[in-house]
């Protein structure tokens, strides 16, 4: 099956008591039992439910898992991951994780033991240098956010199968449609389903899936046990969400393009970061592992003062946090979803004041481009 096809006839489909085409939600918490222990593979909606189960099979198959999991948001997912170390365990991450997850990392799994070092991913020798008797996982971000920074996953999937390290990447930018981490050698991967995955911002959810069975035996138990899973109306409306994602993707794709390379060429804008653009210290490394650069593009216009003039002028890019859907939207990373990262590593990083990020989505993009002529004039 090719890509877009599988993303309509992959996993569970439909019904087969009804005939019905889509999978029906099953609002349930319970299940009755024929006998004790009797039951027909269903016995309490945390450990499993048929809607999320679907989910779970159609995800798994679209990034060429073992088993899949869905949990009720990314944050869900990434600390159900974390959740699979334990006291004394170190992790290596890239340096500029999502913010979400260098606060999970640093302000609370750090509380329960759990060790971790930031690096720049891209450099493997930056990995290495990090390895120490207790690393257990490489968690990397692929491209990052908000800096689009790309790193070789089948790369860090080598060294670290011949460390005894697993491979864990957040694949919520490129989404099984334009990247497969596992085929690359990883081990685990995790979306924020809420972006792309999704795709119409009316729903918050998380996805893993792994690469084994006994990651897969591992990660059910931490889901059954921490129970942050995702209920089954989400669950159908993530399944509805991805029947489109391929035809959403290469417009996101397409659209993001052609706005980078005006970015790029206009005098308000100091820096442009996307791995589209030929010049992108990323560029030839995604045309490597990606079949696409994605929708996201972040860019410099000087200052924090510059950025509010920019958002109060913009008309189709709405300011708001989260990223993936099929309106445009807008955020200042600095002051919005990467504020819970301390304001000196923030600079060390490269995040700036006057850092824009935009999730291009799927208008016209000539409305798209006339916006942002006006507002940067
Ligand atoms: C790359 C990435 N990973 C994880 C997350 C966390 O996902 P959620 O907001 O669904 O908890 C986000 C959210 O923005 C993200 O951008």
């Amino acid at each position: 099956m090719r890509a877009k096809t599988k993303l309509i006839h992959a996993g569970i489909v439909g019904d087969e008591t009804t005939g019905a085409v889509s999978t029906p939600i099953y609002q349930v918490s319970t299940y009755k039992q024929e006998a004790v222990g009797k039951f027909k593979g269903y016995e309490y909606s945390r450990t499993g439910n048929p809607t999320r189960h679907a989910l779970e099979v159609l995800i798994s198959e679209l990034e060429g898992g073992v088993a899949g999991f869905a949990f009720a948001s990314g944050m869900a997912a990434t600390s159900s991951v974390m959740m699979l170390f334990g006291k004394g365990d170190h992790v290596i991450l890239t340096d500029d994780v999502y913010g979400g997850t260098f606060r999970v990392i640093s302000k609370v799994l750090n509380r329960f033991g759990i060790e971790a070092t930031f690096v720049d991913t891209g450099d493997i020798s930056n990995v290495e240098a990090a390895i120490k008797e207790n690393s257990k996982a490489i968690f990397l971000e692929t491209p990052t956010n908000p800096l689009l920074k790309v790193t070789d996953i089948e790369e860090i999937a080598k060294l670290g199968k011949e460390k005894g390290l697993l491979t864990i990447v957040d694949n919520t930018f490129m989404t099984p449609y334009f990247q497969q981490p596992i085929a690359l050698g990883a081990d685990i991967v995790v979306h924020s389903a809420t972006k792309y995955l999704g795709g119409h911002s009316d729903v918050v959810a998380g996805l893993v899936v792994v690469n084994s069975d006994q990651l897969a035996t591992d990660l059910h138990f931490v889901q059954n046990s921490v129970g942050a899973v995702l209920g089954p109306q989400d669950s159908w409306l993530l399944m509805r969400g991805i029947k489109t994602l391929g035809i959403r993707m290469e417009e996101h794709n397409v659209n993001a393009q052609r706005i980078a390379e005006f970015l790029k060429n206009h005098e308000a804008v100091s820096n442009v970061f996307y791995p589209g653009i030929a010049t992108h210290p990323g560029h030839e490394l995604m045309k490597k592992q990606t079949t696409g650069f994605g929708g996201m593009i972040s860019f410099d216009v000087g200052s924090a003062e510059k950025a509010d003039e920019l958002l109060a002028k913009l008309r189709f890019f709405t300011l708001a946090e989260s990223l993936g859907a099929v309106e445009s939207l807008i955020s200042v990373p600095a002051r919005m979803t990467h504020a819970s990262i301390p304001s000196e590593r923030r600079a060390e990083l490269g995040i700036t004041d006057g850092l824009v990020r935009i999730s291009v989505g799927i208008e016209d993009v000539e409305d798209l481009l006339d916006d942002l002529t006006q507002a940067l004039a």
